[in-house]
């Protein structure tokens, strides 16, 4: 680590440590006047009181650097005592008041990021040969799993050294609508990502797939997809399964080594397609950490495009402020998702709320904003619930358009307002943004919302699952 790092973690010890003797000192040797001195007593306690808060967050954030090198333990070790030691001084001169027994028990560690996200990635550098193309073809779950497709696809293109083609809009997404595509082109290079339409273009409006080679069994297409992709001038000879001795008995085939993927997909032929991805585990240690299996020097390559981060940072400023949590809280199908689970996630709604007040207790956000597809009754007994030492803690959520109010303005003006992608985009996109987050397990949208956060370094040490490590305190039969 770095000489410079050290100097900056002393100063505020530094500080604090000369800031107190000097006020002590002074305070003891002129004996001030009765009303004077309970104003500067008032100050000494609000300052000692700021100063532990302080030195708490760093206490923490030395802890997290503890955990994320090695090299250094030592180093970090000692300034760990050192913060102590003045914590320890400080409360020592408040005595065995109230606010010392406070500021002891009081729980900081939500008030830091996560440093743990700035660790070195590995990565496969993706540098295609130029004429020989991967079309991509992404079919299970909705928008986030085709999310996920992509990525693996860009994965699976940079292995086979081949251009990725997107998608149509015509057959799947329009992912230019609530991604930045131009950004991942500035991240790979130019050449790794085209759209399907200037592909076609480039083939005069006819392209023959000369391998359609299935991951999935039957690469997830049926008869409908088939023929909407043929209709936009795709044809191939026929479907293969990769691997048709686990096609059928197995629910998802397991391939974990890159190595055994390039054997079965590597080929001269010109343009191969691959279909549904999503399920692959090919390298998932490469392709679950933050920033991706790809060599890149961008924080994130998959993310959403600048007008919707506009909007976004747009409704923070208007309904929400610096310091708000997020929740997503996934109801819809989930009672029967969880329920067959060995751990069912779908919560009561009063334990959901005290799982929530006990991030507010240790966060003590001003609002809560909320992404939810639950009914309005489960919202509103959830509100009810949100009481914390008497205080009502907001659920904010986003409102339908009002043309009085000017955040959504710029998606308005483009016509994407009413974009469901884009809306649930922009919906994750806030949540990346929130001091802290807590998410619906078991949900990729959920999971790409801590994938951003991880990535935009918004990541904090409490972020988490609703309830996690609890199980529902009532369970319904299984019908
Ligand atoms: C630890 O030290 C070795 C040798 O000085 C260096 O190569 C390595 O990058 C260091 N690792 C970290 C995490 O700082
Ligand atoms: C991709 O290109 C690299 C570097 O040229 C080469 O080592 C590798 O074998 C190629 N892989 C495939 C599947 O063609
Ligand atoms: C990629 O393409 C863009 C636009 O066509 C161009 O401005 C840029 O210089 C290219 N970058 C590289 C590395 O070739
Ligand atoms: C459920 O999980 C618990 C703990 O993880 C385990 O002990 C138990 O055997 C599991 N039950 C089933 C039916 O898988």
């Amino acid at each position: 680590m770095d000489r410079r790092y050290w100097v900056i973690l002393l100063i505020p010890i530094i500080f604090v440590t000369f800031y107190f003797s000097t006020s002590l000192r002074d305070w003891i040797q002129h004996a001030p006047s009765a009303d004077l001195k309970s104003v500067q007593q008032n100050g000494l306690m609000q300052a000692a009181q700021k100063s532990v808060l302080l030195l708490k967050t760093q206490e923490y954030g030395l802890g997290l650097l503890l955990d994320a090198t090695s090299n250094h333990s030592e180093e970090v070790m000692l300034q760990i005592k050192l913060n102590r030691q003045i914590q320890d001084l400080i409360l020592s001169s408040l005595g065995n008041s109230e606010l010392s027994n406070k500021l002891k028990s009081e729980d900081y560690s939500c008030r830091i990021r996560d440093l743990s996200t700035t660790a070195k990635r590995d990565g496969v550098a993706w540098r295609p040969s130029g004429n020989r193309y991967l079309l991509a073809i992404c079919t299970s779950g909705q928008m986030s799993n085709h999310q996920i497709c992509i990525e693996k696809h860009m994965f699976f293109a940079a292995l086979l050294n081949r251009t990725l083609v997107l998608p149509s809009f015509k057959v799947d997404y329009n992912y230019q609508h609530f991604l930045d595509l131009a950004h991942v082109q500035r991240c790979l290079g130019n050449g790794t990502v085209i759209s399907f339409e200037d592909f076609l273009a480039m083939k005069q409006g006819h392209v023959h797939v000369d391998l359609l080679l299935c991951y999935m069994h039957g690469c997830y297409l049926d008869a409908e997809h088939e023929r909407k992709w043929k209709a936009l001038g795709l044809s191939w000879e026929q479907k293969q399964d990769a691997w048709p001795e686990e096609a059928l008995t197995k629910a998802t085939p397991s391939h974990p080594h890159a190595a055994e993927f390039v054997k079965k997909f590597s080929t001269d032929l010109e343009v191969i397609a691959i279909g549904d991805v999503y399920y692959a585990d090919v390298e998932a240690h490469l392709v679950s950490q933050p920033g991706g299996p790809l060599l890149h020097s961008c924080k994130a390559i998959i993310q959403p495009n600048r007008l919707i981060v506009l909007t976004a940072q747009r409704f923070v400023q208007t309904f929400l402020g610096n310091n708000f949590l997020s929740l997503h809280f996934r109801r819809h199908g989930f009672l029967k998702f969880c329920n067959v689970k060995n751990e069912s996630c779908f919560f009561p709604i009063p334990q959901a709320a005290d799982c929530i007040l006990q991030k507010v207790r240790v966060s003590n956000p001003a609002v809560i904003y909320i992404s939810t597809d639950a009914a309005e009754s489960e919202i509103n007994l959830l509100q009810s619930l949100l009481l914390l030492d008497g205080r009502h803690i907001p659920l904010v959520r986003r409102p339908d358009h009002d043309s009085r109010e000017k955040w959504d303005a710029l998606l308005v003006r483009s016509g994407l307002a009413s974009d469901s992608e884009v809306v649930a985009m922009l919906d994750k996109t806030i949540s990346a943004l929130a001091s802290i987050f807590i998410g619906s397990s078991g949900s990729t949208f959920t999971e790409d919302i801590l994938r951003l956060r991880q990535e935009w370094g918004t990541a904090n040490s409490c972020d988490d699952y609703l309830c996690e490590g609890e199980r529902p305190n009532y369970l319904a039969d299984i019908d």
